[in-house]
């Protein structure tokens, strides 16, 4: 082919307004919000890089799919075509809709776990680690060493440490492991893939010790496209026949669709052990809704059954994780290390690496984070220690092992300008580095403090 620029394989049908702020209409949002990005009105970001989860623009085929849905309360035709795809996708029985991903979540654990069990994953997302926890069981993270090295170049940097997981199994006790879970792609960790040789590895582990494996399978998709690029002797083979090859090594999964579901709300649980699903769809009852809608609407299940589909295009997965790569690039050509490889669906700028006249105690990530917004207008998220540090009683602080900025790329909504725009405040921002003072905290709350915290300049 005598062209390389890898396009959006899509046209715009539809367009949502978004407009510069002034430098001091920025300022005015950050004392107004306490420097928590949280906290700013949408219409106040031009660029959103927050999440990618339920942000993303949805097809004219999803569009007209949902004037299909059929609201019956009971039976509804929406649900059955909701759950044939997702069966046809993952092989897996029981499907089961919950209103996002935690939601299925909390039924899984509140099932299958209980108090004093441990739970191994590569990385808990931390919802996944609040409802492990929630129920009384400890959240343990096994993700190989290169995993937790920004640095480091390893192809499949999500991969479970297989030493470590039979170790595990060893010290705890099978009767005290109710389920081993991967997540894919390995979002806490820089959103790296797991890669099938891996995933058949914590297979064997699984069945010699007869513990049921779960996928978190919010970005299979992405997962597949590296599997593909990455893995020999996968090169030849479509998305979707590693997708089912994937879902062929696990009993079962929870699933966020606001992310490669294409959707902007949804999620489910899927399970091939009849026994647990029955016990999840009484809890179902209790807290999403009827096992044919579980929290939504006959027209978000038939929106997320054309999203599964269209999310394993393999022109939108090139451009999806091409596009990603793009704005790593231009972050490292500005002088900003990031975590390499580039992820699926964000880049995670170091801001420990960027910023190293702001100790850790000064939250470097959250200052570069205010930083971006502060210049561009540009709205990311801190992943460092107002996220993950730990507090003591006396008031002082044990600092996250990584002080990150994560910029998720929500889908098929922003263009290559969009991208080279984020670029030039990342630059700009660099080149003015030593100016860049850190923050301290000014009130918190006891638990997930990053949400709600107020901030004041060093
Ligand atoms: N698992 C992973 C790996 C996730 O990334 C998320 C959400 C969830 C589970 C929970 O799904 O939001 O539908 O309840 N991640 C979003 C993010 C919020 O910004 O990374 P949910």
């Amino acid at each position: 082919m005598p062209f390389h620029t890898i396009i959006e394989p899509f046209r715009i049908h539809s367009t949502q307004r978004i407009r510069h702020t002034t430098p001091e209409e920025r300022e005015a949002a950050l004392v107004r919000a306490g420097y928590n990005l949280f906290g700013l009105r949408g219409e106040e970001v031009l660029i959103d890089l927050l999440t990618d989860s339920g942000t993303g623009a949805m097809s004219s085929r999803q569009w007209a799919a949902m004037m299909d849905g059929d609201e019956s309360y009971a039976g509804s035709s929406s649900y059955e075509r909701f759950r044939d795809t997702v069966q046809g996708l993952t092989g897996l029985a029981e499907v089961i809709p919950t209103h996002q991903g935690r939601a299925a979540e909390h039924i899984l654990f509140s099932v299958m776990a209980k108090r004093g069990q441990v739970v191994p994953n590569n990385t808990h997302f931390d919802t996944t680690r609040a409802n492990v926890e929630f129920v009384g069981a400890e959240a343990r993270d096994l993700v190989i060493a290169e995993g937790r090295v920004p640095s480091s170049e390893h192809p499949f940097k999500g991969n479970m440490d297989l030493d470590a997981l039979e170790a595990t199994i060893g010290e705890v006790g099978v009767e005290r492991i109710p389920l081993v879970m991967v997540t894919v792609t390995n979002n806490s960790g820089g959103g790296q893939p797991v890669s099938l040789e891996n995933l058949r590895g914590v297979r064997r582990i699984c069945d010699a010790h007869g513990i049921p494996l779960f996928l978190d399978a919010c970005r299979f998709a992405e997962n597949a496209w590296f599997i593909k690029l990455r893995e020999p002797g996968q090169t030849d083979r479509t998305p979707r026949e590693i997708v089912r090859e994937m879902f062929s090594l696990v009993d079962g999964c929870t699933m966020s669709a606001k992310k490669d579901g294409m959707a902007n709300i949804g999620g489910f649980l899927a399970l091939n052990d009849a026994e647990v699903a029955r016990k999840a769809r009484n809890l179902l009852i209790l807290t999403e809704g009827f096992p044919t809608y579980g929290g939504l609407a006959g027209y978000d299940m038939e929106a997320i059954a054309v999203g599964l589909e269209e999310v394993l295009d393999e022109d939108y997965l090139r451009y999806r994780i091409r596009s990603t790569a793009y704005l790593a690039e231009k972050a490292e050509s500005a002088g900003v290390p990031t975590v390499r490889p580039p992820g699926g669906h964000a880049v995670y700028l170091d801001a420990k690496a960027l910023l190293t006249h702001i100790p850790p105690s000064q939250y470097p990530a959250q200052a570069l984070a205010v930083e971006l917004y502060r210049t561009g207008g540009v709205r990311g998220v801190e992943i460092g220690s107002v996220m993950f540090g730990a507090r003591h009683p006396d008031g002082t602080e044990t600092p996250s092992d990584m002080e990150l900025v994560r910029l998720a790329i929500p889908r098929r909504t922003y263009t290559q300008s969009h991208v080279d725009y984020v670029g030039e405040v990342i630059k700009e921002v660099a080149e003015r580095r030593d100016q860049i003072r850190g923050l301290t905290i000014v009130e918190q709350a006891p638990w997930l403090r990053h949400f709600t915290a107020r901030f004041a300049p060093v």
